[in-house]
């Protein structure tokens, strides 16, 4: 028990030490008991039932009168989190403004100082924004276009940055071009090339989304920066949906623009984001929300918000351990597993159209039937089966998304995939 407890301080205390950065609390009572560390000891193999069944049951409280398959909307807290967040919520309420301008301001920059260590990027380059949306509009609108500049983009990315750019094209200040990337694209360096292909001479900005919210693709971030900085293009990515499903630290992506969120991926309370800007990088953005005080190089120009959910930041520490203690190593692989059960038992079903890249996704894919609407799909699972899903827009027959959890079950996954065929017939 000893030695567990040893290791379970390391892992989560991890980092911290490293960097020699102070934890916010120390690591050993950030959870109070809640967590047993002989629990994450197992190696947790991906098809380890027993082991993710313990886990779901012992640290996820999740409604089990309907199956959750829409994952990819937000992730559930894990129970230790919760609990957490409740007391943080308890205390700011009983507090009041006494918490927010005596205690709060020194809690945050240590916060801070954590996550950006967890991200592997300084402090000095990240803010706390209150999603992903917000983060990337920041570094959207604030990136210094200049006449006749274009962007690239493709359909699989995010509505929300496509809209933003086109708005930005709208007020006469850059040209978006679009193009459709193949939803079963055969290797990286495809994906690569087809970038490379679509870059003109005016092309300023290559908006990647890393992880897609419409079919789950994992697109080479790194390689396609490496490739567009050699031409002197800059890439804005959203790792909305990558941050704690895929392993990645930001340096390794190679981009000086990047978007992030703690909940859907991280188990942190809604309301979670991160903006990563390059350190050199941020003297030349312009601010979003107004700030003339805050020196030009200092990243804080951009974090010129009003009250913010002080609760929801003060519990990254919890969610950032809770992850570690799991692991992302184990954690992808995991989701990897259960998406892929269903992806190779429905490819068999002649009516099934399969439109993600099995081994180019992580827990999101998608599909469609043949000649069925995917609104009706997605209805018929969760009226007939209880099994909840989305249906999302893609090119004109659109697609049904499927997005396992760790609490999700192989059995849920069987149950979604008969449900299918029963539908097909
Ligand atoms: C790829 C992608 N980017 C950005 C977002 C927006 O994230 P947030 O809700 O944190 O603004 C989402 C949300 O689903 C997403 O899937």
């Amino acid at each position: 028990m000893f030695n567990s407890r040893k290791k379970f301080i390391q892992q989560i205390g991890a980092g911290l030490l490293f960097t020699g950065i102070p934890s916010v609390a120390p690591a050993e009572k950030l959870f109070e008991g809640a967590v047993d560390p002989a629990d994450f000891e197992s190696d947790g193999a991906a098809n380890d039932e027993q082991y993710w069944k313990k886990i779901a049951h012992k640290y996820y409280i999740v409604s089990r009168d309907y199956i959750n398959l829409e994952n990819g909307y937000y992730g559930i807290q894990p129970k230790p989190v919760l609990q957490a967040y409740q007391k943080n919520i308890t205390s700011v309420n009983a507090e009041g403004a006494r918490f927010a301008r005596k205690v709060y301001p020194e809690k945050v920059t240590a916060i801070k100082k954590e996550l950006a260590a967890f991200l592997q990027a300084s402090d000095e380059e990240i803010i706390i924004t209150r999603n992903a949306t917000e983060a990337l509009n920041i570094a959207i609108q604030g990136y210094p276009f200049k006449e006749g500049d274009e962007v690239l983009i493709c359909q699989l990315d995010y509505f929300s940055m496509i809209e933003a750019f086109r708005m930005l094209e709208k007020r006469g200040k850059i040209k978006v071009n679009a193009f459709d990337m193949p939803l079963l694209p055969a290797s990286e360096d495809e994906i690569v090339e087809l970038y490379r292909q679509k870059i003109t001479d005016n092309t300023r900005i290559i908006l990647l989304t890393h992880v897609s919210n419409i079919n789950g693709l994992i697109v080479p971030v790194a390689k396609i920066s490496a490739m567009a900085r050699e031409k002197g293009i800059d890439t804005i990515v959203d790792s909305a949906h990558a941050l704690g499903q895929v392993k990645f630290t930001l340096p390794e992506l190679g981009s000086h623009f990047i978007g992030l969120n703690l909940h859907k991926w991280i188990g942190n309370p809604i309301g979670a984001g991160v903006l990563y800007i390059r350190k050199e990088r941020i003297k030349e953005m312009n601010v979003l929300f107004g700030d003339v005080n805050t020196a030009e190089e200092n990243i804080n120009k951009l974090a010129h918000f009003g009250t913010t959910p002080f609760a929801v930041t003060m519990t990254i520490p919890e969610s950032i351990a809770f992850h570690k203690l799991m692991g992302v190593e184990k954690i992808s692989a995991r989701l990897h597993y259960l998406k892929s059960m269903w992806i190779d038992e429905l490819k068999q079903v002649n009516a099934v159209e399969i439109v993600s890249p099995r081994d180019m996704t992580c827990a999101i894919a998608a599909f469609r039937i043949r000649d069925k609407k995917v609104a009706e799909t997605a209805d018929y699972l969760f009226k007939q089966h209880n099994i909840l899903t989305v249906n999302r827009a893609l090119g004109k027959e659109g697609c049904i998304r499927v997005t396992p959890a760790i609490y999700t079950s192989a059995d849920d996954i069987r149950k979604f995939v008969s449900a299918v065929k029963t539908y097909v017939g």
